[in-house]
């Protein structure tokens, strides 16, 4: 007997990354090959039309697991009964900016969304926050719940993780299948630390494979956290399509356990681990217990190197929080 399907809603349907983002959903790749889905389109009104051509274009995609749509930018509409969000509804950063420089102008979409969710979706809802500044995005929406649960409010920094290992494959000539629990600590934004230390290539400690310290404090760090900005610049607009494939691994990971290494890298609240003041959204090791159970990964060895990148990672948070204090219910 076929499964009940699952709600899957997207913000910013409209968009870039909704564009990449839908079909992909649609086949399979979110929840699993036996796993039918109904997603809601979700955008601004005057995006709304847009939205109706995508659904044409899914209809023609004839996927067996897609078992409806609705295009909607009500809170009922949207969110009514909802699964897995996906919030991906926000302007992006243009040339010369940074991330944090969009959350007077994004914050306040989160405040509305936030509500819509916690009044609309299914109890155990999971959101994933992708629009920037991301982290405390899911900051905003998560202060709105008061049924739902403010665990399941996270947000993505697994494209970081996935261009660290990308990175660390290409030096190495290992694959990117042998690089396991490379975890991205802290904000989606020039402070997040890719944690080498704790990281493995074909088993051996990475920094074994590569012995070379320099690389890895300097050009590596510095690749991975500005992958953003020099992609904004080459492309003249920001990351879509692995911005896209990197919420599917973020939510299968998380709904299925299939992980790439050991932990993977969630934007989740803190609980106060590692010194991290708890309520930031922040970037921890997760290994995920069963589906859609996350547990932040515990007494990991972290040297004095990584303990001050992931400080000033979680003050570079508490000043994005102070930013929209009056945004926090
Ligand atoms: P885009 O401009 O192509 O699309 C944004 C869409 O959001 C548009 O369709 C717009 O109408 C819609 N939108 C605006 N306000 C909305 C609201 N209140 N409710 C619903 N929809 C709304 O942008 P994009 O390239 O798809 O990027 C979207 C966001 O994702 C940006 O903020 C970008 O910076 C961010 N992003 C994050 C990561 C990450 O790793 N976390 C990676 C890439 C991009
Ligand atoms: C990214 O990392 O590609 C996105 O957050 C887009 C951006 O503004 O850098």
């Amino acid at each position: 007997m076929s499964k009940a399907p699952v709600r899957v809603a997207v913000t910013g349907a409209a968009g870039n990354i909704g564009y990449a983002l839908l079909f992909r959903i649609a086949s399979g790749d979110l929840l699993g090959p036996d796993q039918p889905v109904i997603i809601h389109l979700v955008d601004i009104p005057q995006a709304l039309d847009a939205c109706r051509g995508v659904v044409m274009e899914l209809e023609d995609g004839a996927f067996p697991l897609l078992a409806g749509t609705q295009v909607s930018s009500d809170p009922e509409g949207s969110f009514g009964d909802v699964d897995v969000a996906l919030l991906v509804g926000a302007k992006p950063r243009g040339p010369g900016q940074l991330r944090a420089d969009l959350i007077r102008g994004n914050g306040p979409i989160f405040v509305g969304t936030g509500k819509a969710i916690d009044e609309n979706a299914a109890k155990d809802v999971k959101v994933l926050v992708v629009g920037n500044p991301c982290n405390t995005n899911a900051l905003i929406a998560k202060s709105q719940v008061k049924r739902t649960d403010a665990r399941n409010y996270t947000a993505m920094t697994r494209l970081d993780q996935n261009r660290a290992m990308a990175q660390l494959a290409a030096r190495s000539g290992a694959g990117v299948n042998d690089i396991k629990n490379l975890v991205v600590w802290g904000n989606h934004s020039p402070t997040m630390f890719p944690n080498w230390f704790g990281c493995t290539i074909g088993g051996k400690p990475a920094t074994e494979v590569i012995d070379d310290s320099a690389w890895f404090e300097g050009d590596f760090l510095k690749t991975v956290q500005s992958r953003g900005k020099a992609i904004i610049e080459a492309r003249g607009s920001s990351s879509a399509a692995s911005a896209a494939s990197a919420a599917i691994d973020h939510i299968n990971s998380w709904a299925t356990g299939n992980t790439t290494g050991d932990y993977v890298s969630m934007a989740v609240p803190s609980d106060g681990s590692y010194g991290v003041p708890e309520g930031l959204i922040f970037s921890f090791p997760c290994k995920i217990t069963a589906p859609f159970q996350y547990e932040i990964a515990q007494g990991l060895e972290l040297n004095d190197f990584a303990q001050a990148a992931l400080k000033r990672s979680w003050e570079e948070l508490q000043s994005e929080q102070d930013a929209v204090a009056d945004l926090l219910a």
